[in-house]
């Protein structure tokens, strides 16, 4: 028997203004697309942008249905928006951010686990590390790889 570990690191800063610029412009269109969220149950909007490999940044919220299942979040609504305007480009980073009522959480919110499952395979499609930006008013924390969100990451490609 071996005992194995697994180290994940991340930054976190206190503002945006701390972060580089794309980044900063990253999670500005991130907190922007919370406008998008259709939310009458949860009253929880989240944002998300996507950076793509030709730098066209294509935003997502979540959208809530009666049939509660049918709804969807922010992210994958993004990533799929990304993935079906642009087949030809690959996703570089993703941002995402939230809150009830639209005001934004002071802590970041972190992606849910079939949002990061989404992730990992557009970043195992893309080859190369898809980073994660998850922002809130009073901090922001990045991940440089979607493995440091998402270990042993299902693939049957
Ligand atoms: N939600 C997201 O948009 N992204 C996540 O990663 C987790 C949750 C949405 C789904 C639902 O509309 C609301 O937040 C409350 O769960």
């Amino acid at each position: 028997m071996t005992n194995r570990e697994i180290h994940i690191t991340y930054q976190e800063y206190n503002s945006v203004e701390e972060l580089n610029p794309e980044d900063r412009e990253l999670a500005a269109e991130a907190i922007q697309a919370m406008t998008g969220a259709y939310a009458p149950y949860s009253h929880f909007h989240v944002g998300a942008a996507v950076r793509m490999s030709n730098g066209q940044i294509v935003r997502g919220a979540n959208q809530e249905n009666a049939a509660f299942p049918s709804g969807i979040c922010a992210e994958r609504t993004a990533m799929f928006a990304a993935g079906a305007h642009y087949p030809d480009k690959d996703i570089c980073s993703i941002a995402l951010a939230g809150g009830v009522h639209g005001r934004l959480t002071d802590h970041p919110i972190a992606p849910c686990g079939a949002c990061r499952q989404v992730m990992a395979q557009y970043q195992t499609r893309a080859g190369k590390p898809i980073s994660v930006l998850m922002i809130g008013a009073k901090a922001i924390w990045k991940f440089e790889k979607v493995d440091d969100i998402l270990p042993f990451i299902f693939d049957s490609i």
